[in-house]
């Protein structure tokens, strides 16, 4: 019964386990250069710098002295980093 019991508590940790230690990854993103040229572009590049550099660009809004990419790690672009890659799919 004991052992039955330990198996049944090790699957879940071992799965647990395994998730914890998966190590995070950059995720694909468009490079740089394709940001285009124009009213576009320059929207993309100013909210890159806002997530980025969120302290300089959006200082008034964010009382923590975080910027965005301190939670979101490599500008949102890291796997198992609350990254946002992809996420324009999931908003209205
Ligand atoms: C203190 C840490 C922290 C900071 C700073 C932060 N976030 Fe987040 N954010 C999170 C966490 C944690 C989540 C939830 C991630 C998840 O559900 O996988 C999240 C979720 C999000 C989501 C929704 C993602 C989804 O999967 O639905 C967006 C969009 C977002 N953040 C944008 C921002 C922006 C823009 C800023 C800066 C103005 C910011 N965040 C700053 C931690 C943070």
């Amino acid at each position: 019964m004991l052992t039955v019991a330990l198996v049944l508590l090790a699957v879940p940790l071992a799965v647990e386990v395994r998730q914890v230690s998966a190590s995070p990854t950059h995720l694909p993103v468009p490079p740089e250069k394709t940001i285009p040229n124009g009213p576009m572009g320059d929207a993309i590049r100013y909210g890159r710098k806002v997530f980025t550099q969120t302290q300089i660009y959006a200082a008034p809004y964010v009382d923590s002295g975080l910027n965005c990419s301190s939670c979101h790690l490599d500008a949102g672009t890291k796997a198992y980093a609350a990254p946002l890659v992809g996420l324009w799919r999931v908003f209205p």
